[in-house]
């Protein structure tokens, strides 16, 4: 497995010919992460296996998709137990920049997430989703997999990294992975390491929401079912809870028939969480 530190053009070209990448050679999955690695990665990197010959994972926490009252400098930085997942699961490649290496310190230019990326989760974290497409295009073109493997975890991140490969005619195909949970329901995240004891109870209301919101008849029985839930959970701290389209991430009428998004975010003591279901109408 070649660990590649810096972002050095010559590094990654010698690493993709090592693992005979190229023009009539093998295939290229990368599966783009901020480390801390845990089974919902793991399952990305199976599935990247899947659709390449080879799969790539890069490990970055990208200052950029950060607000300034967001948790950057307390993200969790775990590379020596990553390094040792990418190569149980088989990664050929990994890339982990430092910070100081991927930006230069006069950059001007950058990717913008449009009216998509302000609306839900991106009205929350204003400039957050600009900062995630910048990183991922950044990352496309330094590793330049054939393929890219991304979350349904987070749901409007995968949406919008559909639409700027459609929309910048980037040559990338872009796959979504599905949720994989705890066995009680919670969605993985490498957030969940920071719940209290209480609060982990208490954060499975999200999960709890969603079951209860999914398989209902109307937009509206959803919202209501799932929203329910949530109130009867003082220790979560609801900041949205949206029935949208999968594409665009407006809110559907009541007369939506088809699949709809049901997300969810929410602060449980410090922690910031987010997990969403597909229901279809
Ligand atoms: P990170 O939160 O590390 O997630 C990396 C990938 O793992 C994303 O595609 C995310 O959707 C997926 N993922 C996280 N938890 C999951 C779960 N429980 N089940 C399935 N997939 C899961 O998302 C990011 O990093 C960053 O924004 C990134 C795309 C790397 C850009 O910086």
């Amino acid at each position: 497995m070649d660990v590649i530190v810096t972002r050095d053009r010559a590094g990654l070209v010698k690493a993709r010919k090592t693992l005979g990448i190229g023009a009539g050679g093998a295939t290229l999955a990368l599966v783009p992460t901020m480390g801390a690695l845990h089974e919902g990665h793991r399952s990305l990197i199976r599935l990247a296996h899947e659709r390449a010959d080879r799969v790539a994972v890069s490990i970055f926490v990208n200052p950029l998709q950060f607000g300034p009252a967001e948790d950057y400098s307390r993200y969790p930085r775990t590379l020596d137990a990553d390094l040792e997942v990418c190569a149980e699961e088989g990664v050929g490649l990994v890339f982990a920049p430092s910070a100081a290496d991927m930006y230069l310190p006069d950059r001007q230019v950058g990717v913008s997430a449009g009216a998509m990326g302000s609306v839900v989760e991106g009205g929350f974290r204003p400039g957050h989703f600009d900062g995630v497409l910048t990183v991922v295009l950044k990352l496309f073109n330094l590793v330049r997999p054939d393929v890219a493997v991304f979350g349904q975890k987070d749901a409007q991140q995968l949406a919008l990294i559909r639409r700027m490969v459609a929309d910048l005619d980037v040559p990338v195909s872009v796959v979504g992975a599905p949720t994989v949970r705890e066995p009680d329901g919670l969605a993985m995240s490498s957030r969940n390491r920071y719940l209290s004891p209480h609060d982990r109870v208490a954060a499975l209301a999200l999960s709890r929401a969603l079951a209860a919101g999914a398989g209902r008849r109307t937009p509206q029985e959803a919202r209501r079912a799932a929203g329910a839930v949530l109130e009867a959970e003082p220790a979560v701290a609801v900041d949205y809870l949206v029935l949208v389209h999968p594409a665009t991430f407006e809110e559907v009428r009541d007369d939506h028939s088809g699949e709809a998004i049901l997300a969810v975010a929410a602060k449980v003591g410090s922690t910031r969480l987010i997990d969403n279901v597909t229901v279809t109408f």
